[in-house]
């Protein structure tokens, strides 16, 4: 198994131009999506990053032609010989669940494994089956599987349904086989973030009826058939984010291209609450920073709140503010692990329950340190690229699911960054 590490060479002022990528959030369900098209189906935007490969080496499972050329995704659904998503692939990557409700409703079954805990939470998908039944679905559970049918006609039938809590992966897979339901489908405490709307307004490009896109409650009117459409994958806010949160820390300026503003408020907000300049066009934003971050409090919460996935980017700038600094984790209950990270490299943070107590430090310094999960490996390289000397950051597969070309990206905002591939 290869399991790289990054060795990065601190005291970096993160300063440059960088060009963000489609959304892995938004790409995922996109690339479930296609399977409900009659007709083939062209994505544009998709990132290259291992969470897509897996995906698409999912559908591809199922005799279903997709393929990668560049940013580009085509698919083909006209030969499909099975409905199954085996445990393999479902357990390195969650949102592998977004293939049930595009298959159940297009084709009347699936069977896909139940996708297991992973390290920031339990996670379960208890929402999503709770959905399927209400719509008529046999759900059964198996051997791990969860095993799902169609009611006799092999149509799932629209419903009036409301989510206990706020899921976006959740609301992604009803609205997907709402899409393709007998009847309409009214949906409340609906998800509201960026990537649900993306894929509600690809649902619209292949005909789906979708009114309240947006918004808390959606209804969905099924049709009979989806059509193959070409889309374009909306901007990654939280990579966006993440490179910005590179110039607060380094008294840097940071210009993310191709990317959009309003998907970010919330951490756009919080950033010049911090002391960042921030300008922004039709298509990119710049942070600029003078003096040392000033410490914020912040709660994490669905969208328009502070989004979870900003959470150890944000909380390793007010590792370095001038005072302490309140985080509440109220999403996740294991989104902590690269506390432990950020001490030892020089942080000083305590953690208690959902409440993360952060005193800042003049500095960071180098240490080895281990990435736990995606965005906390983030955490670890920005304030490795902050800290004096060498650090060694060791499993870093974890950031190469999500952020597409991340050494170069790194490289042209000025951070001294080496891959090292070491092949157990
Ligand atoms: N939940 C349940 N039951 C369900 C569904 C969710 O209890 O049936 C709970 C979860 O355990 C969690 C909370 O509800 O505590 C929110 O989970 P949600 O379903 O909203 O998350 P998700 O769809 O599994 C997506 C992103 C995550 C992001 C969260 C929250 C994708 C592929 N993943 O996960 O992204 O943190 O929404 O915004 O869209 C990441 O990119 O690093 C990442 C983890």
């Amino acid at each position: 198994m290869f399991m790289d590490q990054f060795l990065i060479t601190g005291s970096s002022r993160i300063a440059g131009e960088v060009t963000i990528s489609g959304a892995k959030n938004a790409a995922l369900p996109l690339l479930a999506a296609m399977i409900l098209a009659e007709t083939p189906t062209t994505l544009h935007n998709v990132p290259s990053l291992q969470d897509v490969r897996t995906l698409i080496e999912l559908i591809g499972g199922m005799g279903i032609h997709i393929q990668k050329q560049d940013d580009t995704v085509t698919c083909d659904t006209k030969n499909i010989d099975n409905f199954y998503a085996p445990y393999d692939l479902v357990k390195t990557m969650r949102a592998s669940i977004l293939v049930l409700g595009p298959l159940l409703a297009r084709f009347g079954e699936a069977e896909v494994s139940l996708p297991g805990g992973c390290a920031i939470g339990s996670r379960p998908v208890d929402q999503h089956l709770k959905a399927f039944e209400a719509m008529g679905a046999e759900i059964s559970v198996e051997n791990g599987y969860v095993k799902a049918r169609a009611p006799k006609g092999g149509r799932l039938l629209g419903c009036h349904f409301s989510f206990d809590m706020i899921t976006v992966g959740g609301t992604e897979n009803v609205i997907m086989a709402a899409a393709l339901a007998k009847g309409t489908t009214v949906l409340g405490n609906c998800a509201l973030e960026p990537e649900v709307v993306d894929l509600a307004n690809m649902l619209v490009a292949m005909g789906a009826k979708i009114s309240g896109i947006g918004t808390a409650t959606m209804t969905i009117e099924g049709v009979e058939r989806l059509h193959g459409c070409e889309y374009s994958v909306v901007a990654d806010r939280i990579e966006t984010g993440s490179y910005l949160a590179g110039a607060l820390m380094t008294r840097g300026d940071v210009l993310t291209k191709k990317t959009t503003a309003s998907l970010l408020h919330p951490v756009l907000e919080k950033f010049e609450a911090m002391g960042a300049i921030i300008t922004t066009g039709d298509d990119w934003i710049r942070a600029q920073m003078k003096g040392r971050p000033k410490p914020v409090d912040i709660r994490t919460q669905p969208h328009p709140g502070f989004p979870t996935d900003m959470q150890a980017q944000l909380m390793a700038i007010c590792c370095l503010a001038d005072g302490t600094s309140t985080i509440i984790e109220n999403i996740f209950e294991n989104r902590y692990m690269h506390v432990p990270e950020l001490n030892r490299l020089g942080a000083s943070i305590q953690v208690d329950g959902h409440t993360a107590v952060v005193k800042g430090v003049e500095k960071f310094t180098a240490a080895p340190v281990m990435a736990t999960d995606l965005r906390a490996s983030m955490s670890l390289v920005m304030a490795a690229a902050t800290a004096e000397g060498d650090s060694l950051i060791d499993r870093i597969y974890h950031i190469d699911r999500g952020y597409e070309d991340v050494e170069n990206k790194l490289r042209a905002l000025g951070v001294t960054i080496e891959r090292i591939n070491t092949n157990d």
